[in-house]
């Protein structure tokens, strides 16, 4: 099988193997390098994780689309994760996805003409006490309105984020 992913892949797994109890212990950080490497997670690349881990390929998947930090289509430089759950949607992530569309030019669920966003809904983030919160790639950005949010994706448009 060619190989998608790189030297880099292999030996941060390498220096992980050491600290879990098996290699099937390793398929969250194996995918988790694999997105960051790729940016999503493609089938080949779950196959090439499968090979690396020694189970089936279908055992790879089941875990990237149980949880939905694994994009299993492509994503956008930049994306917009809305918390839409309970105490979000108590405090106004209905009005904030709605805004964002409008703003973005696109629907929940898409990525922009130009690649730079892609705007999606979220379950629960573990913020609420901060509610409505939102993860932009690796960041949490907590107690959003309209005005933190505008001025968030602002700031990516003129790169300073
Ligand atoms: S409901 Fe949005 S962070 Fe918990």
């Amino acid at each position: 099988m060619a190989k998608n992913l790189s030297e880099k892949f292999y030996t941060v797994m390498k220096k992980l193997e050491p600290r879990y109890p098996s290699k099937k212990a390793l398929i969250l950080p194996a995918l988790h390098q694999a997105q960051e490497e790729c940016g999503w997670l493609p089938a080949e690349v779950m196959e090439e994780i499968g090979e690396y881990i020694g189970v089936h390929p279908a055992q790879i998947r089941e875990v990237a689309s149980f949880y939905t930090m694994y994009n299993l289509k492509p994503v956008g430089k930049n994306h917009l994760r809305i918390c839409t759950n309970v105490a979000c949607c108590l405090r106004g992530s209905d009005e904030l996805m709605g805004f964002a569309e409008k703003k973005l030019g696109i629907k929940c669920g898409e990525t922009t003409a130009d690649g730079l966003f892609t705007l999606s809904e979220e379950e629960c983030l573990g913020a609420c006490t901060t509610a409505p919160a939102m993860m932009a790639n690796d960041d949490y950005v907590e107690s959003l309105d309209v005005n933190s949010l505008n001025d968030y994706i602002e700031k990516i448009k003129q790169g300073v984020k």
